[in-house]
């Protein structure tokens, strides 16, 4: 069947659909449908049916007879190692660290937070929780002890688990005073924290409350695996929205398991016991999905990669992990493409290598553009696949199905709605809109399994974010169109979430953290383009009356702040000081005019502007950051 026949034939009958998918998993018992809607517009998925997402990612195939496949391998350039775990090795780490995390109290819907860096205990922590039914929710390293925090007040875990450390080319990420300052800071305390410790820092453990990773397994009972509902929550994961407070996107069991092993088949069109790389970091969607559990529970071998496209060494590194370990489908994000077509712009590094095993090709995370996709084709010869998705959903929206069938590329465009996802582009009124027009990109409900059912502790945040624009539609956050053909275009974002170098980060967040410094009256951060990270935050504070202090410090504070209070992984460094923001009679202030004008884009002044001359300010301001791009005209 092709692309066509296998969306329409989701769309005559979407419960056949899932509950033949739903065959590919091990169910403890068989669901009696697919989906629950008594509850709309909030839906499940297999909500009772009963299924443990440990079994059917790592115990089925050793009870297969697979269990000398290789189930992960780690190579990290940056600590020059490299080992693999079979899936039979697997199984007795995940089984042993589940026991111990059971003999210590935690039980089925007790929340676990686990802030790792990318090694392979990261993913045993993950599937240990699912093992027993406890939730987890894990923290990208990137993030300052604060945002550590906020997830460990919202989450309120019984338990840590944490490495000793992180590492980044030249420089070693302390996680351990981290969570120590966090846990400090949080409201909420964990009964205990369970920690990896690293050769390359050894933390010190607090008494009574710290736990060696090692020695708090010795001598304990294996856990089984326990079934659970199927509407069970796997895990929390906080992603970005328009404040700086984030959103726990929850994913349910049953969904998750059904939609990532169709994804693997009909999406990457990957062969259990290949070989799967997403090379992105635990913390995010992609790691989730695509270093951990797709991978695994499809029964291939993952990639736990320690390092970046460049810099460790070199910008040959990708290419080496794929040629020896014979990588058949890649996904990344695209900045990470540019920073190597930066570097090499002629492909030298990859003519060392052979990457003869390599099939695609899959970028995601945000916008692909066109000279990306262009010279990683021509560099690697095999389909480069744009797709689109979110944290909420999990897995793609629209994406060229390499499974079912390879559609045309068209070049600009993620291609088109999986089946599942019935997208529609839509005006302020929520109306239809024609090909070729641009508007919100909304979901009609239910959105498939798989994707967040609610938000953690926040279910009315949930309706107001997502539901209440559109009644009857999941509102996606970005804007765009659809042509005749069906292709997708995503064009930007709605709302106040930004995308750095892939990771997706809340101006709004930003701005709390600005106004909090003594000396800032008001503030405005706004996301520029970048040629490498596609988007960079930059800020303008205004002063407080009476403050006459020399404004570099007073931006050398701010971006220090950032920097404490989000994270490194903000990437927050332009930052000026202004007289006045731009704003609208009615005092709501100008973000998109300033972005164009950042960008040197041409735009439409608003009737409802104040006073135009305030532009002009941002102008200088902009020339003083380095911003000073082809003039942006007003019209
Ligand atoms: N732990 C601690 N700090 C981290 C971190 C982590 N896991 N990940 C990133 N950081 C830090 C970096 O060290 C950097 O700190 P610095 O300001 O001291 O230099 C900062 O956060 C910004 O990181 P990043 O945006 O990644 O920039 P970079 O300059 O280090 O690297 C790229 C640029 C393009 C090579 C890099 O962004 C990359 O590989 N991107 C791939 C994107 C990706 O995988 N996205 C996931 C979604 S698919
Ligand atoms: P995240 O939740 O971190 O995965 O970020 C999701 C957001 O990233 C989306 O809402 C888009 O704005 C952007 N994004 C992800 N993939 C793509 C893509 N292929 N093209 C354009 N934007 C993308």
């Amino acid at each position: 069947m092709g692309y066509k026949q296998t969306y329409a034939a989701w769309q005559a009958d979407p419960e056949t659909f899932w509950m033949e998918a739903a065959r590919a998993i091990d169910w403890d018992r068989a669901p009696s449908k697919a989906l629950f809607d008594d509850n709309a517009p909030l839906y499940e998925w297999f909500a009772d049916g009963m299924v443990n997402t440990c079994w059917n990612a790592v115990d089925r195939h050793v009870e297969a007879g697979n269990g000398d496949r290789v189930a992960i391998i780690h190579d990290s350039p940056i600590t020059h190692s490299k080992h693999a775990i079979t899936y039979s090795e697997l199984r007795d780490r995940v089984a042993s660290l589940a026991g111990a995390l059971r003999a210590k109290g935690v039980e089925k819907g007790d929340r676990v937070i686990i802030y790792m860096p990318m090694v392979p205990e990261a993913l045993e922590a993950m599937l240990a929780c699912g093992r027993i039914g406890a939730i987890h929710s894990v923290v990208f390293g990137g993030f300052a002890a604060n945002e550590l925090a906020v997830r460990i007040d919202d989450a309120q875990p019984k338990c840590i688990i944490a490495a000793s450390c992180g590492l980044e080319p030249g420089r070693v990420v302390h996680y351990k005073p981290l969570l120590d300052g966090a846990i400090e800071g949080a409201s909420h305390k964990p009964d205990f924290c369970v920690i990896f410790q690293r050769e390359q820092e050894v933390a010190h453990l607090e008494d009574g409350r710290d736990v060696d990773w090692h020695a708090f397994q010795y001598g304990v009972e294996p856990a089984d695996c326990l079934p659970v509902e199927g509407n069970h929550p796997a895990y929390i994961l906080y992603t970005s929205g328009t404040t700086g407070a984030p959103k726990g996107v929850i994913r349910a069991t049953g969904g998750h398991l059904v939609a990532l092993d169709w994804t693997m088949t009909n999406v990457y069109g990957v062969a259990p016991g290949e070989v799967f790389w997403a090379a992105s970091d635990v913390g995010w969607v992609v790691g989730h999905s695509y270093i951990c559990y797709a991978p695994l529970i499809h029964g291939c071998t993952t990639i736990v990669f320690e390092g970046k496209p460049v810099g460790t060494p070199d910008a040959g590194t990708f290419w080496r992990v794929i040629e020896e370990h014979g990588v058949s489908v890649f996904f990344t994000a695209p900045t990470a493409f540019r920073a190597i077509k930066r570097e090499d712009p002629k492909g030298e590094f990859l003519k060392k290598y052979d990457l003869s095993r390599l099939r695609a090709l899959f970028l995601a995370g945000e916008r692909a553009d066109p000279d990306t996709i262009t010279w990683a084709q021509d560099m690697l010869g095999v389909p480069v696949i744009d797709h689109w998705w979110q944290t909420e959903t999990g897995y793609a929206i629209a994406a060229n199905p390499m499974g079912i069938e390879h559609l045309p590329v068209k070049i600009g465009s993620p291609s088109v709605a999986m089946p599942g996802y019935d997208v529609q582009i839509l005006d302020e009124g929520g109306h239809q809109m024609k090909p070729g027009e641009l508007g919100a990109i909304a979901i009609k409900l239910p959105l498939p399994p798989g994707t967040l059912p609610t938000l953690w502790n926040a279910e009315a945040r949930f309706r107001k974010s997502y539901l209440e624009h559109f009644p009857g539609y999941y509102e996606t956050g970005d804007a765009g169109m659809i042509d005749e053909d069906g292709y997708l275009y995503i064009m930007a974002r709605t709302d106040d979430v930004i995308n750095v170098a892939g990771h997706r980060l809340s101006t709004g967040g930003m701005e709390e953290v600005l106004a909090s410094h003594p000396d800032v009256a008001e503030c405005a951060v706004i996301g520029v383009a970048d040629d490498l990270k596609g988007q960079l935050p930059m800020g303008f504070v205004c002063l407080t009356k009476g403050v006459d202090r020399p404004h570099e410090d007073i931006v050398k504070e701010c971006v220090t702040l950032v920097r404490q209070k989000i994270g490194p992984v903000a990437a927050f460094k332009l930052c000026a000081v202004v007289d006045r923001l731009p704003k609208t009679r009615s005092g709501k202030i100008l973000r998109a005019t300033m972005v164009k004008l950042a960008d040197g884009e041409p735009f439409k002044l608003p009737a409802t502007i104040d006073d135009p001359a305030i532009l002009d300010e941002i102008r200088t301001a902009l020339e003083g950051l380095g911003y000073a791009r082809t003039p942006a005209t007003a019209t």
